[in-house]
């Protein structure tokens, strides 16, 4: 089988950030079934990147939650194709508030889309390709799956389950010849920040996470000069997927590539003492804020 074109597979969470730009790229060589809920964002995007829509990019229009059409929509790419070679779970969105301003229910759904869509795909594809003995699923995690800082409770308790599971099925699933990659961003400029869920009240000073809320409401809206292109990470992530053999870990950007490198040789309660002071440090900041 070759890995490098010629691929059938799903790729959701198109309409933006990573994965329109991925589904602009793969389409170029494979089929690529690209999940979105609004076409409009695409297409707008489309227009903005000068691109042209590909002859192998086949639009589908549904939320990853909707597993009824979901599985429909699987199977009859088995049955059009003969096969499935891939599944990349993009679809996913930050809930960034202090944990004990989440509601159950943003908790919940943060869970749905971040961590069981992903799982519900993962098993409508799974019989097709043991069938086939081959296939390849990648599911876009996050650094924030592998290490935590405030106000990410929700969010990267989300993707630290998907990496923890994606784990879990690369072992389960070698011997079918099934190969399972966690790709862990660092910070990737796309719409995300534009579809954060966050405490409605980020600057009002009666709340208890106050200062909680100023970090989240001040890293809104800017990015850090080393916050990688989406396109750029896209990029990478066709790197990879050109590969014959996919890592069971695969970092994207300089951020990711050093909070990796940091947690593995620091002393893992030094990195957990830096943090809990910075943090000590912006609550007593803000707490004389409110004073004067
Ligand atoms: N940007 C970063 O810094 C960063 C870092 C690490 C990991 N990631 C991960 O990378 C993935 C892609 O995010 P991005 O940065 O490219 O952000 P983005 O531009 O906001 O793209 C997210 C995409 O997921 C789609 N989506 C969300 N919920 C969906 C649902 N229920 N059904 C169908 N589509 C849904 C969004 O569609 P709508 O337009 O309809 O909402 C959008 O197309 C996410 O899993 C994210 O957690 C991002």
């Amino acid at each position: 089988m070759n890995a490098h074109y010629n691929q059938v597979g799903i790729l959701t969470g198109i309409s933006s950030g990573i994965g329109f730009h991925l589904s602009i790229l793969l389409s170029g060589d494979n089929i690529v079934y690209g999940i979105l809920r609004n076409k409009n964002k695409f297409l707008n995007n489309l227009e903005k990147y000068q691109y042209k829509l590909p002859e192998n990019l086949q639009i589908i229009e549904m939320d990853v939650r909707d597993y009824t059409k979901g599985k429909s929509l699987v199977d009859s790419i088995y049955k059009e194709h003969n096969k499935i070679d891939f599944l990349i779970n993009n679809a996913g969105y930050g809930v960034y508030a202090p944990y004990e301003e989440i509601s159950d229910q943003e908790f919940r759904e943060e869970y749905e889309t971040n961590f069981f869509a992903p799982l519900q795909w993962i098993r409508f594809v799974l019989p097709y390709m043991r069938k086939q003995n081959y296939g390849r699923i990648f599911n876009i995690t996050s650094i924030l799956g592998r290490l935590t800082i405030p106000t990410s409770s929700a969010y990267a308790s989300s993707k630290f389950s998907l990496v923890a599971i994606s784990e879990v099925l690369r072992y389960e699933l070698s011997p079918f010849s099934i190969q399972v990659c966690s790709i862990e961003p660092g910070l990737i400029k796309t719409d995300f920040k534009n579809n954060m869920v966050v405490p409605s009240h980020l600057d009002d000073m009666n709340l208890p996470y106050y200062f909680l809320n100023q970090l989240i409401q001040k890293r809104m809206f800017t990015y850090p000069f080393y916050a990688m292109d989406a396109k750029n990470a896209a990029m990478k992530i066709n790197k990879l997927f050109k590969k014959k053999r996919i890592p069971a870990h695969y970092r994207v950007g300089i951020d990711a590539k050093l909070y990796w490198f940091l947690k593995n040789i620091l002393p893992e309660n030094l990195l957990i003492f830096f943090i809990e002071n910075y943090i000590k440090f912006v609550f007593s900041k803000y707490e004389s804020k409110k004073r004067n």
